[in-house]
Parts: C-alpha cells; structure tokens; sequence
C-alpha cells in the first residue's frame, strides 16, 4: 500500500518559529515524514498578501526553511520545498479562482477578520484570494491529509467544495483532502495573558518563545511568565491559566503526562517549575538553533537543498497541471 500523501505550509512571516508553530506544526511534520508521502511548502506567495519588503521575505523564506531542516525534515525522506519555485501553484490558484464565488470567498472568516484589521480599503485582492492559493497548494499535490490547526478548517472545506466542483464540471481529476487537525497548539497560550493563543500577530515579544532566541531570553521570558494567586502547580485551565500553560508546554516538550508533572513539583512553588519549563525548553531550541544557523551560514547549499525539493514537488505538480490544462480546454503545445 502507497502512503497517504500530505501537504502542509507555513508562512515565512517572522525571523523565527515561536514555540505554538513549533508544536502545532513543525514537529508534527517531522514525525509524518515517517509514515506519509510528506511535502512541505514554505508559502512565500502567501506571505506576499501582506506586503512584506522584499529582503525580508528572502531573509525570512531561507530562516523558515532552515529550521523545518534543522528540526528533522529529511530531504531524503520527505519534499521541503518553497511555493513560488514551483510556478503551478498560480497556474492553479487562477483556474480554481475561475470556480470561486465572490460570496463564497467573502465568507472566510481570517479573511474577514483581516480585512477589518487592516481596514476595508487596505486589504487587497491577494488576501481575498489566500483561500483559493492554499486550494491550489493541496490539490496539486493529490493530498490525502492536510495537518492544519483548527483555524485553517475552513479552508480545507473551500478546497474541498473547490475539488468536487471542479471533478464535478471537468471530470475526475483531484483527490478530495481530509483535515488532520493538530490540536495542540490551540492550547499553548500567551505568557503573559495566558487565555489568548500565543501567536505572532497578537502576542508581544515577552509573551512568546522563539525557536532562534537565545537560551538567555527564552529563560527569562519563562521565569516571567504570569502565573497565578496560590503557589501550587495544579492544572485548572479556569482559575489557573498560567500555571496551565506552563503545565502544557512541559507535558508537550517533554512527554510526561500532566498530572505526572503536577506530583512532581508538589509543594515545589512556581519559582522551580518555572526553572524546570525554562530547562525543557532551551533544550529543546538550542539544538535546533545551532543547526539551523549551521545551514544558515551556507546559503548555496541551503539553495541547492531547496532546489531538490522544487525539482521534485514541480514533476508531481506539473501531472496535476497537464491534465487540468487539457480538461478545461486550453491549448496544448507550447
Ligand atoms: N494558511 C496556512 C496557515 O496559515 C498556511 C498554508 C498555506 C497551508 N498553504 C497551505 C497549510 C496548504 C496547509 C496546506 O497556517
């Protein structure tokens, strides 16, 4: 039996995963190069709808890239990748825009609750369309399952809608992609206001740990992190949502189960908890740090690892497009 086939991508928005990214989705991808025909996609088109100037894309594309290797992507056992190498992706996007109702586009709720960040007349086009190029990123690829957290599900049933219309009109062509939800980044909260999801675009710096930052700043941003009245460490997600956190990202980092954790540290206080979550997790980033900026120092050769992944992803993707080309009556030839 053939494994199932998964895609996923990550924005190269910021100079460095936070640890959210790093359990929801990074070391998710790591393990299902495993036990799936794995290709991971770094959506720089993607990150292109907020207008990001251009050497910080480069920069950033390059610094997502080196730590999905750096954590364990294995360019032999799975397609790293990034988006814009491989041109069918907007080939695709556009054909698949051709299917999508204004209506239907309207209603996604990150677009909406983008747009009125940015302000109705700021945001553009692009982002109206970020749905549909994520469509386009799955199809392509014939995938199977799709780990996304639980934020991106309406996007995986745009594409399935997208997918059946399209089989639907022009024949079968894709295979319908089922979400493979990661639940546990919905629960890694913010350090210091421990009821909202730790996320770059809502956190501030001290409320986030960065898979780059040094093992200094990650220790003191732990050892700050807002606990709550008491001194025991107990998991009470209502009255406790501090202590909680920590609770989760030990759990999450370290295996242990929580209540395992919670006798450990009994009658401990915060102040030796706090010490041991900030041990886990310097352990955990700085090996991971000093590969990726191993790989970082060597940009050709990152370049060339990138253009493997391209070269693969570009063949699987290019039998999707000759098809859909022939299917809905463009020309062939050329
Ligand atoms: N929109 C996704 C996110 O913000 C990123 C993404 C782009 C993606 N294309 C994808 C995820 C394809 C899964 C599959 O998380």
């Amino acid at each position: 039996m053939a494994r199932p086939r998964v895609l996923s991508g990550i924005q190269p928005t910021a100079d460095s995963f936070h640890l959210g990214n790093y359990l929801g989705a990074v070391r998710q991808w790591v393990s299902m190069q495993e036990t799936h025909d794995a290709f991971y996609c770094v959506v720089d088109l993607h990150a292109l709808t907020v207008q990001p100037n251009p050497d910080d894309l480069r920069r950033r594309s390059r610094v997502a890239a080196a730590q999905l290797l750096a954590a364990g992507l294995d360019p032999e056992r799975c397609t790293v990748f990034v988006q814009s190498h491989v041109r069918q992706h907007s080939e695709l996007a556009w054909v698949l825009m051709c299917l999508t109702g204004m209506g239907e586009a309207g209603r996604m709720t990150q677009f909406k609750d983008k747009s009125a960040k940015f302000g109705e007349n700021a945001a553009g086009v692009g982002l109206f369309n970020y749905p549909i190029l994520m469509a386009a990123d799955i199809l392509l690829y014939q995938t199977d399952q799709v780990p996304v957290g639980a934020d991106q599900k309406q996007h995986l049933e745009l594409t399935r809608d997208l997918a059946q219309r399209f089989n639907h009109r022009y024949g079968e062509t894709f295979t319908l992609p089922a979400p493979y939800i990661v639940k546990e980044v919905e629960k890694i909260t913010d350090l210091q206001e421990p009821t909202a999801k730790m996320s770059k675009s809502s956190s501030s710096p001290q409320g986030i740990l960065d898979v780059l930052e040094p093992a200094g700043a990650l220790r003191k941003k732990v050892m700050r992190a807002v606990t709550d009245t008491g001194t025991e460490v107990l998991a009470d997600a209502e009255n406790k949502p501090g202590v909680t956190n920590l609770l989760r990202i030990h759990s999450a980092l370290s295996g242990t189960p929580v209540p395992e954790l919670e006798a450990r540290f009994a009658g401990e206080g915060y102040g030796t908890f706090k010490k041991a979550v900030a041990e886990i997790v310097v352990d955990t980033f700085t090996p991971l740090r000093e590969r990726a900026e191993k790989l970082l120092a060597d940009e050709a050769e990152l370049d060339r690892l990138l253009a493997i992944g391209a070269r693969r992803a570009g063949a699987v993707a290019e039998e999707t497009m000759v098809r859909v080309r022939d299917r809905v009556g463009f020309l062939p030839g050329a």
